[in-house]
């Protein structure tokens, strides 16, 4: 071969998609046409520029035995502890200045090497394709010398020809890769930047009279209950179905009866499609997709999307994810009731999407399309307005359709992601609509909706939705007759989304809307040594979009966030309601598809949280949309006079592909009678002797009427009022909503750093009476705060009581008291769990008996915040000391105070201390969205008003 010394690279800057590549068409493993892996170990040297080095490495015997090497499918920066280089993140900055279609010099270049041996018994007929799944940004590929071609479109699948190059024995292919190109101005979505060969690289034969590209064609008509499947193919052959006694010629439609194929019977028939050359298998979902009435109908039903945004990740591998993370993806999805994903922002590995369609999940797949940096030019030069680009604009569109459109669980197609507007959208619009008119086009960024077939929108206000749900929004005439989806909302940064549960209302209240997708399903958290997770800026970027990056419904590993939990509740298909008093309940199915009969039922009384009886509930397999009465059994005879509550579950009756039988899908509780509230007549009187007051089985100083002791129990902190919460990420806001971020007014007035004077100590007949007034530096806002406490010789009572005065403007964080514990681990309470909830994240909290450790009661964002509090506590015990509240109240214990809590960057910043801190409050602010959305809605403000609130103490021992 001949190779220049200084080598080209004008490709890298050329607006087109590439050369040399084949066209796209379906992607499928086949059951006889061999196929040979290239992934595993290769060969890798990284240049600083895309011209380095000259193109010798991919001649044939050249010696890379010096060279690093790197698993493919692999980004280089995550391996090889920094010597290739680091992940940046920004959100929508490019990392490069905006000056399309260049790129900088410095452009981190991958040569990839792999020597491999054509097995013995390759068949040496037909021909052979070699295939990239995905590779970023662009790539220029040789084989055994030869180039192939290059390319750019890093999560689309280029297939070139091989056959006649391919040798018997040892085998040289040769990948330079470059960081940046023109491609990169396509791919500016909110991610990490992270270059290399991340998806497989397969050899794929192709004998003789195998199908080039063949695309299955199956709808259902509802009406009949029939299924018409036609299979088209560029080389003929026949259809065979064998559960459906279909044998049929490729492009002959033919219709038989079926069960149709929706993401909550996900009914997929085994197939055939077998040409001289080839047998492919083929995965048959029967359904309809269509806009009818101002609404998206499958078979002959609007459907609710109960989505999730997901990009890939992982935390040590990036985008390259194998098998199993993928299936764990799907499976946790369906295990909270989800039911929809919007494959943000690019589409995804195509085994993903077989998941999909066999477990159950509609898909809207996105293309691989984001200019949002050119936002910040008032979107001028913007490529998705200047033909130039359009060839690379429908290139991706097309390569998106063609490798995906026989996947039955894809409804929509969507044109990328904060993109714009421009002419390429529309072409690329236009050309999906006519490749494809059995599914729907959506894209975000057109609110006219002249290219698309939904109103989509993301992070729009509940005021605002349920405006839109009532078609009082008005917009272009054609957006008028559109149903409406949320592609994005309730952002699940940090601690949150708040306010799930108020969407979920709007969207099953008005026909037009049909649900969202929560932004987004899992943290991109790096994991780091030191760090725990690394995000933005801890890998030394210039630019960077700091933890923005970890707002997803799964931390990085996975676990489930409390986000996710709330979601599953919220979103859950059968809504159980009751009266507990008269022991009613009402069941109503909300799925769209499916009956109720993969569901069992069941009932348990609890008293005082703990259950006394519990059995089966007999409820009819109702159809979607029905609701039936069913009457609880005869209350059990309890001689306790706690507090009683009915709790209904639905089960799954037996074992399915994605969770074992037993498994809870949805459930209802609800209260048999009022809860008796703890009574403490005050017959105790404080005593003083020296610098101690004595008060039933508390000791106090006498001079500041600070608590000393309950009993045995040292009391570290004494209680007192704390206002204060480690910010949340959606109580700072997004950088751009400027007039309500709490997080930065509370900070500015002060609340962080509250001051308490003593007014007075009386020590009265009944009752020792702290007064006091709280309040920050230079501010004359305050807060008139009195502890009274009584006792009756053996429970300690506190009374707090709370006055703001001044003008108040902002509301509080939290409102209670604050005190330290110098040991405590296990926990104990009555209220709301298990896990941690707020005043709109609390639709999950069930009440019930928990326990729990004070490591074990902390949400382990990857940004340390505000986490862990438990609703609705009647009583808690810890450290020796049981607490109960009247009213009920909000539980939190940490190893650190909040203000450590609220310096903390990472979780490995917080280490325990000698202490246990924990607040009892009477009040939380809520959480809401406003990370990137609205925030908490009126509601769950908490005011600044006056308050009175108790806590009755006593010892355990
Ligand atoms: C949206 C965008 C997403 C992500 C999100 C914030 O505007 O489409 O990619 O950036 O905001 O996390």
């Amino acid at each position: 071969m001949s190779y220049r010394t200084t080598p080209s690279v004008d490709y890298v800057e050329d607006v087109s998609p590439g050369s040399g590549a084949l066209p796209p068409r379906a992607w499928y493993a086949s059951s006889d046409a061999r196929s040979l892996s290239l992934n595993g170990s290769w060969r890798l040297r990284v240049s600083a520029t895309a011209d380095a080095e000259d193109e010798s490495f991919a001649e044939e015997g050249y010696d890379a035995g010096n060279w690093a090497e790197v698993t493919v499918p692999g980004h280089w920066v995550l391996q090889g502890d920094g010597a290739f280089g680091s992940p940046i993140y920004t959100n929508h900055l490019y990392p490069f200045p905006v000056d399309p279609p260049y790129v900088p010099t410095e452009n981190p270049t991958g040569d990839h090497l792999r020597v491999f041996d054509l097995p013995t018994d390759w068949p040496s007929d037909g021909g052979a394709v070699l295939r990239f799944d995905g590779v970023e940004s662009c790539a220029r590929v040789w084989l055994n010398g030869t180039e192939l071609g290059e390319f750019k479109g890093s999560r689309l699948a280029h297939e070139f020809t091989v056959g006649e190059l391919l040798k018997p024995g040892r085998n040289v292919l040769a990948v330079r890769v470059h960081q940046w190109s023109a491609g990169s101005y396509l791919e500016d979505q909110d991610q990490w930047w992270l270059p290399g060969i991340f998806r497989d690289v397969t050899l794929l034969h192709r004998p003789a009279g195998s199908p080039g590209d063949f695309f299955v064609h199956a709808s259902y008509d509802h009406t009949t209950g029939e299924g018409t499947l036609r299979v088209d193919s560029d080389v003929e052959g026949r259809v065979t179905v064998p559960a459906l006694g279909i044998d049929v010629a490729t492009g002959e439609p033919i219709t038989v009866a079926v069960e149709p194929w929706t993401a909550e019977t996900p009914r997929l028939y085994d197939g055939v499609l077998a040409t001289e050359g080839e047998r492919v298998p083929l995965r048959i979902g029967f359904r309809t997709v269509v806009l009818e009435d101002g609404l998206v109908k499958v078979n002959g039903r609007a459907i609710l999307f109960r989505g999730v945004n997901r990009h890939e990740w992982h935390p040590r591998h990036g985008r390259a994810l194998d098998l199993e993370t993928m299936r764990e993806d799907v499976l946790l999805m369906k295990r909270h009731n989800l039911n929809a994903v919007r494959t943000s922002h690019y589409p995804p590995h195509p085994a993903f999407l077989d998941l999909c369609d066999e477990y159950g999940l509609w898909v809207i797949d996105e293309c691989d399309l984001e200019t949002h940096g050119f936002v910040e030019q008032d979107w001028r030069d913007n490529p998705v307005d200047d033909e130039r680009w359009t060839p690379a604009l429908l290139d991706r569109a097309a390569r998106m359709v063609e490798r995906d459109k026989n996947h039955p669980s894809i409804v929509f197609w969507s044109l990328g992601n904060e993109a714009g507007t421009g002419r390429g959208l529309t072409a690329m619009a236009e050309w999906i609509h006519g490749r494809d008119p059995e599914r729907l086009v959506h894209y975000e960024g057109d609110w006219n909706c002249r290219d698309t077939d939904v109103y989509s929108r993301m992070y729009a206000s509940h005021e605002e939705v349920a405006g839109i749900g009532q078609r009082l929004d008005g917009g272009t005439h054609k957006r008028r007759e559109l149903p409406f989806i949320q592609c994005e909302y309730g952002h699940a940064m940090g601690n949150g989304p708040g306010g799930l549960a108020d969407y979920q209302e709007l969207f099953e209240k008005h026909e037009r809307l049909q649900g969202g997708f929560i932004w987004e399903w899992i943290d991109h958290g790096v994991e780091h040594a030191e760090l725990g997770y690394a995000y933005g800026g801890d890998f030394g970027e210039e630019l960077h979009d700091g933890n923005f990056v970890c707002d997803g419904l799964v931390f990085p590993d996975r676990t489930p966030s409390p986000g996710l939990i709330e979601y599953k509740k919220v979103i859950e298909p059968v809504l159980i309601e009751g009266d507990g008093t008269n022991g009613t309940v009402w069941v109503t199915n909300k799925h769209d598809f499916a009956d109720l009969s993969a569901l069992a039922f069941e009932w348990s009384c609890q008293v005082d949280g703990e259950t006394v009886e519990s059995g089966s509930l007999a409820v009819p397999a109702l159809a979607p949309g029905e609701s039936a009465e069913v009457k609880l059994p005869e209350p059990p005879v309890d001689g306790r006079g706690g507090e009683r509550q009915w709790t209904v579950r639905a089960l799954l009756a037996d074992d399915t592909s994605w969770a074992a039988k037993g498994h809870v899908v949805a459930w209802g509780q609800f209260a048999a009678g009022a809860r008796p509230l703890p009574s403490i007549p005050a017959t105790d009187r404080p005593v003083r002797d020296g610098d101690r007051i004595t008060l039933g089985p508390a000791g106090f100083d006498a001079r500041t009427g600070a608590l000393l002791s309950i009993g045995g129990v040292a009391v570290g902190a004494a209680p007192r009022l704390d206002v204060w919460r480690a910010t949340t990420d959606n109580d700072d806001g997004a950088e751009w909503q400027t007039d309500t971020r709490y997080g930065m007014l509370w900070r500015t007035l002060g609340l962080h750093r509250m001051r308490h004077r003593l007014v007075s100590v009386e020590a009265g007949d009944d009752a020792l009476t702290v007064r006091t007034r709280v309040a920050p530096a230079a501010r004359e806002v305050g807060l008139d705060t009195v502890y009274r406490w009584t006792s009756d010789g053996e429970r300690l009572r506190l009374t707090v009581s709370v006055t703001p005065e001044g003008d108040w403007t902002v509301p509080l964080p939290r409102l209670g008291v604050r005190f330290g514990l110098p040991e405590a681990d296990r926990v104990e309470w009555f209220g709301g769990g298990p896990g941690e909830a707020y005043p709109d994240t609390r639709a999950a909290s069930m009440v019930g008996r928990w326990q729990s450790t004070v490591d074990g009661l902390q949400t382990p964002y990857v940004r340390p915040q505000e986490n862990g509090a438990r609703a609705d506590v009647r009583w808690v015990e810890l450290g020796g000391l049981r607490i109960e509240g009247d009213p009920e109240f909000w539980f939190t214990a940490r190893r650190w105070t909040t203000e450590q809590l609220d310096a903390a960057r990472h979780r490995t910043d917080l280490t325990a201390g000698d202490t246990v801190w924990v607040n009892l409050d009477h009040g939380l602010h809520g959480i809401g969205s406003q990370s990137c959305g609205p925030g908490p809605l009126p509601q769950y403000f908490l005011k600044a008003e006056p308050a009175e609130f108790s806590f009755v103490f006593s010892t355990t021992e």
